[in-house]
């Protein structure tokens, strides 16, 4: 029986960032590609039967009964799902969906020493390109499955190198054209609950270990193209000038002014890109990249509107013009009450915890019930590499996943 950390510190060389540090994951990069391999081992390891269905996802398999017997055809269906992702941010931590992927195969382990046997089906998941960072849009994986996103929409998406997502998928072994929703699949998700390291101060403020999630809240992402004259940086007078970066810093500066003035709004600029990016070059184009959240949809609807109406006045200004196009939008989630009850009667004295992340289990809500459990971050820190988890506190959150999937099965 393997230690959360343990299980970790198989994966800690995987995707490392030598010049951003921490870890550099994106969905199908070698180091992505190694993880799952790791996965698919540690999960045969167990006995769990591992299948990648046709949007990427890597389901493994426990099924009903004392062993591993093969399945009938619907016996999947309405199962036990649990599970997070592989893929990170730019630069990201080593908890941040890795965790929730380890702890899965640690409950596991549990459930086996304790000698339970499975009266509904349970699978461990892992969804790709959770993070959004390299095709754009944020849990790809789950909004392909649930035909959240339109398979057509999603062949299309580019990455930084221009190669589209069918592509990428094609080179991997996907067949591009049985990209997105799948009923069988998402028919097989009864219940499902993810693990996942906490992204902020809450469980420090708590002092706690664990959490049951109760909401996620609402999110998305825009891109906006500010787009003005290329020309020479020595030759062109001040006067003379139509600057996308003179507007961009104008824009990152109202975002930052209309959120603070919003009471529980973030907004970011994390990604902003001037085309063609030299050092003695007046930009032609910067793209940007705006990240709103808000716990009321409206909110955030206007919030973007008023971002969107600011930009073009700052490009007007400077003599460019500015567009917003929409990514990807997740609505506030609040868990299902019922899942989120049998959660705090496995766990009792676990606080209730809401979150400014987006999971893949938000995007799950809409169609079945769905739950989070979290473990403490002492660093408070996440999308970073400073985010931690204590060995002991991963551990305790391993031994939740485990009481609750007991309880649920
Ligand atoms: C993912 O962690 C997100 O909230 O963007
Ligand atoms: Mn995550
Ligand atoms: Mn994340």
């Amino acid at each position: 029986m393997d230690s959360v950390s343990s299980l970790l510190g198989s994966i800690e060389d995987v995707g490392r960032d030598p010049s951003r540090g921490g870890y550099s994951r994106p969905v199908f990069s070698t180091a992505e590609l190694d993880l799952r391999s790791w996965f698919q081992q540690e999960a045969g390891r167990r006995g769990l039967e591992v299948e990648t269905d046709r949007n990427g996802i890597l389901w493994a398999w426990w099924d009903t009964g004392s062993g591993n017997e093969a399945h009938d055809g619907d016996s999947r269906r309405g199962a036990l799902v649990t599970g997070s992702h592989l893929d990170s941010v730019p630069g990201g931590g080593a908890f941040d969906g890795p965790l929730g992927v380890a702890s899965a195969l640690a409950a596991v382990d549990l459930l086996k020493a304790r000698g339970v046997t499975p009266h509904r089906a349970l699978a461990v998941a892992v969804f790709p390109e959770e993070e959004g960072s390299r095709f754009g849009v944020a849990c790809l994986g789950s909004r392909l499955l649930t035909g959240g996103i339109d398979a057509d929409a999603a062949r299309n998406l580019k990455d930084a190198d221009g190669v589209t997502f069918a592509e990428a998928a094609r080179a991997h072994g996907l067949d591009p054209a049985h990209l997105g929703r799948d009923d069988e699949a998402l028919g097989r998700i009864g219940d499902f609950v993810e693990l996942h390291v906490e992204q902020g101060r809450g469980l420090i403020d708590l002092e706690s270990p664990i959490a049951v999630g109760t909401s996620i809240i609402g999110h998305g992402r825009w891109k906006l193209t500010i787009t003005g004259q290329g020309n020479h940086a020595g030759t062109t007078l001040m006067e003379d000038r139509a600057d996308p970066m003179v507007a961009a810093a104008q824009v990152v500066l109202a975002i930052r002014k209309t959120a603070a003035a919003t009471p529980e709004a973030r907004a970011t600029v994390g990604r902003i890109q001037p085309v063609p990016g030299g050092t003695n070059v007046i930009a032609s184009r910067v793209d940007l990249w705006i990240d709103v959240r808000h716990p009321d949809d409206a909110t955030t609807a206007a919030l973007v509107e008023s971002i969107h109406g600011q930009a073009q006045k700052a490009a007007a200004f400077e003599g460019c013009t500015a567009a917003l196009t929409q990514e990807s939008v997740s609505g506030t989630v609040t868990f299902d009450a019922e899942l989120q009850r049998q959660l705090q009667l496995a766990l009792p004295g676990a606080p209730a915890l809401p979150t400014g992340a987006g999971h893949d289990a938000g995007i799950l809500a809409a169609y079945g019930p769905s739950a989070m459990l979290y473990v403490r971050n002492p660093t408070g820190i996440s999308h970073s590499p400073e985010e931690h988890v204590e060995p002991d506190d991963a551990d305790l959150g391993a031994a939740a996943l485990a009481d609750v999937l007991e309880r649920l099965l």
